[in-house]
């Protein structure tokens, strides 16, 4: 049995770099990636092979960047990049980072985002990129928990870091200090020499439990970003690149920044969130050839059909996907409407790169996040870890190593040690099936972590705000289904005596949350209950029931007006 939907064949001649996935398969090894990243004395540095290489090699003055806000527009060379970040690189030096320091970087998408980012590896220290719309808690927190010495942020950004609570961070640089800085005597070669386990960038992320966690990464994963840079966003030299994310997101930096430069493509850096017709300039005007974006973007570009008359969309080569689960109607309507594929691929924050991707040169299924990376060997496992048989579904897990893979859970190895509880396999938290052919079909997570536009948001965090709200008494949340977002965040709450239930009241709740949060965690709906659901014995709040509650709702709903389900469940 094979599960099919109406799929979409390969396009000839629309692969450049990787053109026969069976038997590119067959002979792959992560030792031999065509390109060496470790020099012969056993170094590395990922900042170096990003940037420096390419003007070594010749390509100073290529595009490195277009950068887009508003009716702002500036471009930077590869030498200007190099430049640039060998300066911020001087700068934090001169500030005493050292080797294996976490610094952090809060800043908007901005030119100055991505090259502080790249001037933290450079000296060896470990970055961590903070997404721009954390508000003062997520940012906290996040400092705290790794202990973060520096932070690089801006005039307007720093109203909202909470220096006072975050007793490791001595200095905070300003970007626009930095860049009218003149040093003296700047260092020819600023760049710390590493061993392939050092650690690289660190990204919180989280789980269902808990606060975020800090998934850690080292130098090693520039192989991975490298090959499926080059295989699965399928980059040349004449290409123009946009991924949407922020870096702060690991689809951000890695997909972002690390695997394009990489591959030395020009990339285009917009600042702002997502806006219909901005985006469609912007393809139009730059003639972007591959995007990387996220399955609710698409949907709302989908709802407003009509303005894809009005662009030149006729530059695009090459879409792809991540994220959360990309609907079939939304593959079909690319096809029809811009004679595009949207290209599906699966990855997490943990995995540091690719894993199951829908590769340019084969046919794509409607509905499954693709097949295996080259190197990677994916297993459905029932709860006692072992493999179940083609089309079943199970717990998707990978077979270890693979170099993207973090090297560890910041000051946790309990949590970095879950993920590992089958001997030889990593294990993702989704449910998957995988059919005779190979492609994975994504079923939903095996937890109650929610996913909101392709945001990971964990309900302990929110659930934690909302206690504090001093008419909370105790609160349980979950992700609801949504046509456009996937999901969206729900809380149901009980009030503390005296409080009564009523709009004001409610929208307060929300915007306590945003404003100490961030926006994209705070429930967009809040239901008062006169109890919780919970166990027993221990009295935990049962979010898998509220879910389920909520779940049956909006299917009797959607069986009511006729609206139909969202098709992730329909079609798969
Ligand atoms: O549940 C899966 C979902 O996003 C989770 C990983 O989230 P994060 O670490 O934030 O990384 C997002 C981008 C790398 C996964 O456990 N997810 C990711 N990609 C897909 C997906 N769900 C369905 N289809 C996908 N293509």
């Amino acid at each position: 049995m094979t599960l099919k939907n109406r799929s979409i064949p390969s396009l000839a001649n629309h692969a450049y770099n990787l053109s026969d996935y069976n038997e590119v398969r067959k002979n792959f090894d992560w030792n031999q990636l065509g390109r060496d990243f470790i020099r012969e004395d056993g170094k590395v540095n990922a900042a170096h092979e990003t940037i420096d290489r390419h003007v070594e090699d010749g390509y100073g003055d290529k595009i490195a960047l277009h950068y887009v806000n508003g009716e702002e527009r500036q471009s930077y060379t590869f030498k200007e990049v190099k430049e640039k970040t060998d300066h911020y690189a001087t700068v934090l030096k001169n500030s005493g980072v050292k080797k294996g320091d976490r610094v952090f970087v809060f800043l908007p998408k901005t030119p100055e985002c991505y090259i502080s980012i790249l001037a933290i590896i450079k000296i060896g220290a470990i970055a961590g990129p903070l997404f721009e719309a954390f508000m003062q808690d997520a940012i906290k927190e996040r400092i705290n928990d790794c202990e973060g010495t520096l932070l690089i942020t801006d005039k307007d950004m720093v109203n909202r870091v909470p220096q006072d609570e975050i007793p490791s961070l001595k200095t905070i640089l300003f970007v626009e200090d930095i860049e009218v800085l003149t040093i003296e005597g700047v260092e020819e070669d600023v760049v710390e020499w590493l061993d392939p386990e050092d650690g690289l960038i660190i990204h919180y992320t989280s789980g269902s439990t808990g606060k975020p966690k800090g998934v850690l990464h080292a130098h090693r994963a520039v192989g991975h970003h490298y090959i499926s840079g080059k295989w699965v966003l399928d980059i040349k030299d004449d290409d123009v690149y946009w991924c949407t994310s922020h870096p702060g997101w690991v689809t951000g930096s890695v997909y972002g920044l690390f695997a394009p430069w990489l591959n030395r493509a020009t990339i285009i850096i917009q600042n702002g969130r997502f806006q219909a017709e901005e985006w469609y300039q912007l393809i139009e005007e730059f003639k972007v050839t591959i995007w990387y974006s996220a399955p609710t973007a698409f949907r709302m570009l989908l709802a407003q059909d009509e303005l894809l008359e009005k662009y030149d969309l006729s530059s695009i080569r090459h879409v792809l996907s991540v994220g959360e689960p990309l609907n079939p109607e939304v593959i079909y309507w690319a096809w029809e409407k811009l004679g595009v594929r949207i290209h599906d691929t699966w990855w997490m924050t943990e995995t540091g790169g690719h894993l199951v991707v829908n590769l340019p040169s084969e046919e794509i299924r409607p509905g499954s996040m693709g097949r295996p990376f080259p190197g990677i060997q994916v297993g459905i496992l029932d709860e006692d870890g072992n493999e179940l048989p083609r089309c079943s579904v199970g717990q998707l897990a990978v077979r270890t190593p693979w170099p993207g893979l973090m090297k560890e859970i910041w000051g946790n190895k309990k949590k970095f040690n879950d993920y590992f509880k089958y001997e030889g396999w990593y294990l993702s938290g989704d449910l998957a099936i995988q059919d005779e052919d190979d492609y994975v079909f994504f079923q939903s997570r095996d937890d109650d972590m929610i996913n909101s536009s392709g945001e990971r948001i964990g309900p302990f965090e929110v659930e934690s705000k909302l206690i504090e709200h001093p008419a909370v008494s105790e609160a349980g949340v979950i992700g609801k289904p949504d046509p456009t977002r996937g999901e969206i965040v729900k809380a149901f709450i009980t009030l503390r005596p005296g409080y009564v239930e009523s709009e004001e009241l409610l929208e307060d709740i929300r915007l306590f949350v945003r404003n100490q949060l961030a926006a994209h965690a705070a429930p967009r709906e809040i239901e008062v209950m006169d109890e919780l659901p919970k166990t027993t014995i221990s009295g935990k709040i049962l979010r898998r029931e509220l879910k389920a509650r909520e779940v049956a709702l909006s299917h009797a709903e959607a069986n009511h007006t006729g609206v139909k389900e969202p098709s992730v469940s329909a079609t798969r």
